[in-house]
């Protein structure tokens, strides 16, 4: 049942164009201009009048609320604020009926997302689930709700869920900025139009880039630290990559927004330092330029994920792995799946077990 793959990591990391196409179908209707989501459309006086919207979730699902966030804030200008769930249920937070919150889950068994939900509840807020499990505990409970319709994830490194939890965000955040007039129609059309071509995108980084990443994997088998550095849209999905490293391949990873590293983590650069640094071309580029000029004066080995025809970083980065340009509010989606090779071959090099790694369960049912 892994379709001639070795892992279902890396059957659910090819899988991806049709997660994401799945999970657009029936909603994302560009011909008609339209986005239709009935938890959304239900709702719609609720959410865009809400004072603020709360996302809580945990791990990976954590991450793609954190670029729900900018989503959110970019194209509906609704305050959004992004909790872990652990944190959010045990500091007597402040929750108001005015409150929309919204609780993002792979499993929707995860149970301190779950706590943390039932507690919001209590105080009066809308709760709005995005899950991928069908019927499970947190789409139950929710009071509305988009599913991603991902398909069954078996490798407990999440992959193809958090691709498809961004699909559903970015839907979310388009629709509502349309209907509250926060999107002119121009602008609304030409993002649909371009997020209805990312499953294309993704399937063409999975072709181009697969053989590459597999080699550069190999040559940091052996490392011990990597920094994986991003800005903007793309700093949550640095924090993905260093997750998705440090989950089934045991390497010591962090990932921080690039502007923070002289704040402290440049201390730890030097010539045996791996830096994953993701430097599409729409989104503080020129800043990350300068980024990657002083990683370089202290010997860094820089892996840059850059656009087609790049040649500032390209020209200083030690490994250049280029993507497909798209709007920076859709470029975690695409500079991801890179990301997601690149942890899997080294976990593989390294012989770990890649669908099950060591210490983790698929859905954290204890808190
Ligand atoms: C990462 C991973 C975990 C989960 C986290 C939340 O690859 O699998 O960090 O993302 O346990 O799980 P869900 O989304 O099921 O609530």
């Amino acid at each position: 049942e892994k379709g001639g793959y070795e892992h279902f990591m890396l059957k659910e990391i090819f899988e991806q164009p049709k997660s994401i196409q799945d999970t657009l179908r029936g909603r994302l209707l560009v011909n008609e201009g339209i986005i239709k989501m009935a938890g959304i459309w239900d709702h719609l006086d609720r959410i865009n009048k809400a004072e603020r919207i709360i996302i809580i979730a945990c791990g990976t699902s954590w991450h793609a609320g954190l670029i729900g966030e900018y989503l959110i804030e970019e194209f509906a200008r609704i305050p959004v604020e992004v909790e872990y769930a652990s944190e959010f249920r045990y500091r007597n937070p402040i929750i108001t009926e005015k409150d929309i919150v919204v609780a993002i889950s792979q499993s929707g068994e995860t149970a301190d997302s779950m706590a943390a939900i039932k507690l919001a509840k209590e105080k009066g807020a809308f709760i709005y689930g995005i899950c991928n499990v069908v019927d499970s505990s947190i789409a139950r409970f929710s009071d509305a709700g988009s599913y991603t319709h991902a398909g069954p994830e078996i490798g407990v490194a999440s992959t193809k869920a958090f691709t498809a939890q961004l699909t559903i965000l970015s839907l979310i955040a388009l629709k509502l900025g349309k209907h509250n007039g926060n999107l002119s129609n121009a602008e609304f059309m030409r993002l649909i139009t371009e997020l209805d071509n990312i499953p294309k995108k993704v399937e063409e980084v999975l072709k181009s880039t697969h053989d590459y990443v597999k080699e550069i994997a190999h040559d940091f088998v052996n490392s011990t630290n990597f920094l994986y550095l991003g800005r903007g849209f793309n700093f949550p999905a640095a924090l993905e990559g260093a997750l998705k490293l440090k989950e089934i391949s045991y390497i010591h990873a962090e990932g921080y927004p690039a502007a923070e590293m002289k704040h402290g983590p440049i201390a730890l650069i030097d010539e045996n330092m791996p830096i994953v640094i993701i430097a599409p071309k729409k989104g503080h580029y020129d800043k990350i330029v300068s980024n990657v000029q002083e990683i370089k004066a202290r010997k860094g080995k820089v892996i840059a994920v850059v656009n087609y025809g790049d040649e500032q970083v390209a020209s200083m980065a030690d490994y250049v792995i280029e993507i497909p340009e798209t709007s920076e509010c859709f470029s975690p989606i695409v500079a991801s799946i890179p990301l997601q090779l690149l942890a899997y071959y080294i976990a593989v090099y390294r012989g770990a077990n890649v669908d099950q790694p060591r210490n983790l369960a698929k859905s954290v049912t204890v808190e």
